[in-house]
């Protein structure tokens, strides 16, 4: 019964960005409108690119670029190579990589004002930022063969982002600056590189890691709709949703939203923070931005391996559900584990957490800790907000003050 609640409390993580289009725009998934064939879709995709909307308009240079992955995905990236007034006499700018987390992409970093938007306060701080967008999302549903509408284009989940996005991305910025990389992940952008970093890849070319709202344990995650997903999700998420595409802003979730919202237990109007937690520090007019961007679609498989993540509480590979199939993709009958416990104790890493957030939650990242509990002394630095919820790390009015600027220190006594 533990087990089951476990699995369930999951199912929330899947809606923890999709419920946002319920705060501004209740009616079409809770009422009687009949949906269209492209589901619930509040608005169009953004014409145009990253660059353009998030970037150019406050007077940054931006590079749109193509990165493709040995598995044949075409990545979006932007690169802002310098600040709003140019390079400032700053020579050999050290390279800094974003990397968002699920159900969103790289326009996350980019949504409050210049001054308070982490990529461009590290632009002007002097960094040379690169901005990666994770397979599926709108500027990174491109293959060279695989066409999006297919189910074989959606075959993968987080263990595919760190095995192939993130080497293709960091190589191409390793290749392009020939400097080693300072890397800023958040949320599942943090699970990515420590499961790389555990397989002892990718630290030849990192310098340094700040890690937002980390997540890798999730067996605590806490959120006041698990128990009534679970009455709605009975056994496999896969039966509901297919092995496809899960699409935030798709006729299935968007049934299942509806369901959940006629229970007079839900309050569908705060539904962020009955998922994410209580944000502090969020300014209206980004949520209303970040509404225009997101939710973005990730795979079905993806939110199964995260489900695994939260019944079995350990970082292991995606479990295929039988010995025979796992042998077949393994070699072993059990999915290999990520032991994050084999970071190398001397890499500089940055982890700052929040005491509201019910994805991070505090006990799962005390387990993190406990993994890094050798790391040297002066290699591991570690911040607890205690306002902060998950959203609050990239999207909050308080984030320079608060963590940016200990990011930034962070990077200059790691150069
Ligand atoms: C909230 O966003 C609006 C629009 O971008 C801006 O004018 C306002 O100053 C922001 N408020 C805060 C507290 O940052
Ligand atoms: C992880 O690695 C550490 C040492 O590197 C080892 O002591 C520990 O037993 C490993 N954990 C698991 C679950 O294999």
């Amino acid at each position: 019964m533990l087990v089951v609640s476990k699995l369930m409390k999951t199912i929330n993580l899947l809606l923890w960005v999709c419920v946002v289009l319920l705060i501004q725009q209740p009616n079409p998934a809770l009422g009687s409108r009949k949906l269209s064939s492209d589901g619930l879709i509040i608005t169009n995709p953004p014409p145009l690119g990253i660059c353009a909307s998030g970037v150019i308009i406050y007077g940054y240079k931006c590079q749109e670029i193509d990165v493709t992955t040995e598995d044949g995905y075409i990545l979006s990236v932007q690169r802002i190579p310098e600040g709003r007034n140019g390079d400032g006499g700053v020579k050999n700018r050290q390279p800094v990589l974003l990397q968002h987390g699920v159900l969103v992409d790289g326009m996350t970093w980019l949504l409050n004002s210049p001054e308070q938007s982490l990529a461009l306060i590290l632009a002007d701080n002097g960094f040379d930022v690169w901005i990666a967008n994770t397979r599926g999302t709108s500027f990174s549903r491109r293959h060279v063969s695989l066409d999006p509408d297919s189910p074989e284009f959606w075959d993968w989940t987080w263990d595919e982002i760190a095995s192939r996005d993130l080497p293709a991305i960091i190589a191409f910025v390793f290749q392009q600056t020939s400097q080693k990389i300072h890397y800023v992940g958040h949320s599942l952008g943090t699970l990515i590189a420590l499961a790389s970093f555990s397989e002892g890849k990718q630290i030849d070319k990192i310098k340094s890691a700040a890690l937002l709202s980390p997540i890798a344990y999730l067996s605590h995650m806490t959120t006041p709709l698990g128990v009534l997903a679970a009455k709605y999700f009975v056994g496999e998420i896969t039966v509901v949703f297919g092995l496809a595409e899960f699409n935030p802003k798709g006729d299935e979730v968007g049934r299942f939203l509806k369901v959940l919202c006629a229970d007079p237990k839900v309050d569908c109007y705060d539904l962020m923070s009955a998922i994410t937690g209580k944000n502090c520090c969020l300014n209206a007019s980004t949520v209303d931005i970040f509404l225009r961007n997101e939710p973005q679609s990730t795979s079905t498989k993806n939110f199964v391996h995260l489900a695994q993540t939260v019944r079995d509480g350990v970082l292991a590979k995606y479990d295929y559900g039988t010995r025979a199939f796992n042998v077949e993709h393994y070699g072993v009958p059990k999915p290999p584990i990520y032991n994050l416990s084999n970071i190398p104790n001397d890499f500089p890493l940055f982890i700052t957490y929040g005491g509201q957030d019910s994805l991070s939650d505090p006990n799962d990242v005390a387990t993190l800790l406990d993994d890094l509990k050798l790391h040297d002394e002066g290699k591991l630095s570690v911040q607890y907000i205690k306002d902060y919820a998950h959203a609050d790390f990239i999207m909050g009015v308080t984030a320079k003050d608060v963590v940016y600027d200990k990011i930034i220190s962070f990077f200059h006594r790691n150069q």
